[in-house]
């Protein structure tokens, strides 16, 4: 139903842009400004931007669901596309507004295709079909977890490939050799939780609210990280993997108590609820930190970027320069604005649309992350 709404919003703008071609979008930019229009809507961010040729943000602009989905401690798909489709449309407008564009300003626009939840995704795709079918112009679709890796470049105003790339978010723990802007090899990927959902299940099981990597943060301030010994899976291992569901556990049974076990569990005070977030803050960073270490060395790169909504987290951000520092290579990681989701990454659409990279109007959305090639 909802998505139907939409799709009939969607039409009656384009009629309504082809009776008045010329007349009700007329520009107020200069002609030879190339500017673009980035929807993304994988999963619980309605995000719109205007990004124009030398990869200037014109605007960013990003509503978030996070009140939607506090009551349920997680992201529920139906009600994360059905907010889609509600805020679509003034979100592409407002982004719109604030780059003082207009719709015939726009050369091309880009669209997060994959991964994600499938209904969020095809809200964002049938917008910018629309849009593209409407003024004529190239649709381009862009990866979501490429576009964090490219967020770091646009931090960067320059080209900063090759470098080791890794990727933290609430769906993704991925670690790349980016060969170049537009290639992206697969080192390893976590075998069980993403960093991000760990911090949101910890998050939870503290009782800190949704979602989990800032109330996980936020609580650690004031605790010990060395006060509980949590696992770091795969640390001293060779393999490129992640995995984060035995600490997630671990915190569960410090929190609960052991199954079967007859020991009384301490009760959950403020210190002891930062105590456990410090050490599991600690215990996530360590093994990213030390895995990105590993890829740098065996690819030789001399670059480390990292992306994603963990990548937010500012003692994450402390320790990888830290490593950095001491390891004598360059980190970028971009603002945290551009860490968590928003529609400014998907600027990587210019590069894939000097290659040449657009999209006929019968794509698909690609919910599942299928470019995925293990070495
Ligand atoms: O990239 P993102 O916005 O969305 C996905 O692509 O999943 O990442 C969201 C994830 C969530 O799991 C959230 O808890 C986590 O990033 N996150 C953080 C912080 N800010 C967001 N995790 C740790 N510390 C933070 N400050
Ligand atoms: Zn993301």
């Amino acid at each position: 139903m909802a998505g139907n709404r939409l799709i009939i919003r969607l039409l009656l703008l384009g009629c309504c842009v082809r009776e008045n071609e010329g007349q009700l979008f007329r520009s107020n930019r200069s002609a030879d400004t190339q500017v673009l229009l980035a929807i993304e809507s994988s999963c619980d961010e309605t995000a719109a931007a205007v990004i124009d040729r030398e990869l200037h943000v014109l605007s960013n602009v990003v509503a978030s669901q996070t009140d939607l989905h506090q009551r349920f401690g997680g992201i529920v798909p139906e009600v994360a596309s059905r907010a889609h489709v509600r805020r679509i449309l003034p979100i592409i407008d407002e982004s719109l507004q604030e780059a003082g564009c207009e719709l015939d300003d726009l050369c091309a626009i880009a669209v997060v295709t994959e991964p994600g939840l499938v209904g969020s995704l095809l809200v964002g795709l049938t917008a910018a079909k629309t849009l593209a079918m409407v003024m004529r112009i190239p649709l381009v679709p862009v990866n979501h977890v490429e576009a964090h890796l490219y967020a770091c470049r646009m931090a960067a105003g320059r080209d900063i490939f090759p470098a080791v790339g890794l990727v933290v978010s609430g769906g993704h723990s991925n670690l790349y050799d980016c060969h170049s802007s537009l290639e992206f090899e697969l080192l390893g990927s976590t075998i069980d939780d993403a960093a991000g959902e760990a911090f949101d299940k910890v998050a939870q099981t503290l009782n800190l609210g949704f979602p989990g990597g800032p109330a996980v943060e936020q609580a650690a301030h004031i605790g010990s990280s060395s006060a509980f010994k949590f696992p770091r899976t795969f640390l001293n291992e060779d393999r490129l993997e992640f995995s984060f569901s035995g600490l997630k556990t671990a915190v569960l049974y410090t929190v609960r108590g052991t199954p079967g076990s007859r020991k009384p569990v301490p009760q959950l005070t403020e210190q002891r609820i930062a105590d456990i977030a410090a050490s599991f803050q600690e215990a996530v960073i360590d093994v990213l930190v030390a895995k990105c270490q590993q890829a740098i060395k065996l690819r030789c790169r001399q670059v480390l970027c990292v992306g994603g909504g963990v990548a937010a987290n500012t003692h994450l951000r402390q320790s990888f320069q830290r490593m950095a520092d001491e390891s004598g290579i360059e980190l970028i990681i971009a603002p945290p604005e551009y860490c968590t989701d928003n529609a400014a990454m998907a600027a990587i659409a210019w590069e894939l649309l000097e290659q040449g990279r657009t999209a006929s109007l019968d794509i698909d959305v690609t919910p599942g992350l299928v470019r995925q090639r293990t070495r």
